[in-house]
C-alpha cells in the first residue's frame, strides 16, 4: 500500500522519533509497514524514506538506489532497512552535493555532508546490522538518520542562497557545480 507523505510543518517530522521495541519487529503490522514504505519509496522515486515521513515518530527508514529514473548516474544502493540506527562519523571531511526530500517536494537544495560512517542497525529480520557507508551512500543515510532526529536537510544548509525550486534548479543552480 502507498503511504500517504507528510511535508514539512507536519510534527513528526520535527519530532524525535521513538526506538522501535524488539519484539515487535517481526509481527505482520511492523513487517507490512516496511513492505508500505518500500513501495511508497518507489513510487515517488524516492532513495529513501524514514517513518516520521509517514506520520509515524519511529526509529524506522528505508534506502535503495537502483536504475533511478531521474538519476541514472547515482551508484546502487541495496535495499536497506534500519531500525533504532546509530550512526558514527568515521571521515569528518565533508562534500557538498544537491539534495531533496520527498518532505520537501519540488525544492533542491547544497548540503555538506560527512564522507565515511560506521552504521549500527537492527535489520527487517530482527538481525544486527553493522557495515561502512561512504561517499553518496553515507548521504543518504545521514538526510534519513537526520529525519529520525527530528531534522530535514534545510537545517544542514550553510548557505540558503543555494537553494531552489527543481525547475529553476535545473536551470540557474546546477550548472554552476564545479
Ligand atoms: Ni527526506
Amino acid at each position: 500500500m502507498i503511504l500517504k507523505v507528510a511535508r514539512l510543518g507536519f510534527p513528526s517530522l520535527r519530532t524525535g522519533a521513538q526506538p522501535v521495541p524488539i519484539d515487535q519487529i517481526k509481527t505482520r503490522d511492523f513487517q507490512r509497514l516496511i513492505d508500505d514504505m518500500v513501495e511508497t519509496m518507489h513510487e515517488y522515486h524516492g532513495v529513501g524514506l524514514a517513518a516520521p515521513q509517514v506520520h509515524l515518530p519511529i526509529q524506522l527508514a528505508v534506502l535503495e538506489v537502483r536504475n533511478h529514473p531521474r538519476y541514472p548516474d547515482l551508484p546502487p544502493i541495496p535495499l536497506t532497512v534500519l531500525i533504532n540506527p546509530e550512526v558514527t562519523v568515521i571521515d569528518r571531511a565533508t562534500i557538498d552535493d544537491w539534495e531533496g526530500c520527498l518532505s520537501i517536494p519540488d525544492l533542491r537544495g547544497m548540503v555538506p555532508r560527512f564522507k565515511e560512517l560506521r552504521v549500527k542497525a537492527i535489520g527487517r529480520d530482527g538481525a544486527p546490522l553493522d557495515f561502512v557507508a561512504r561517499d553518496f551512500h553515507a548521504r543518504v543515510i545521514q538526510h534519513e538518520t537526520d529525519h529520525l532526529k527530528g531534522e530535514v536537510y534545510l537545517d544542514r544548509m550553510p548557505d540558503l542562497r543555494r537553494l531552489g525550486f527543481l525547475d529553476e534548479w535545473q536551470r540557474f543552480l546546477l550548472p554552476k557545480q564545479e
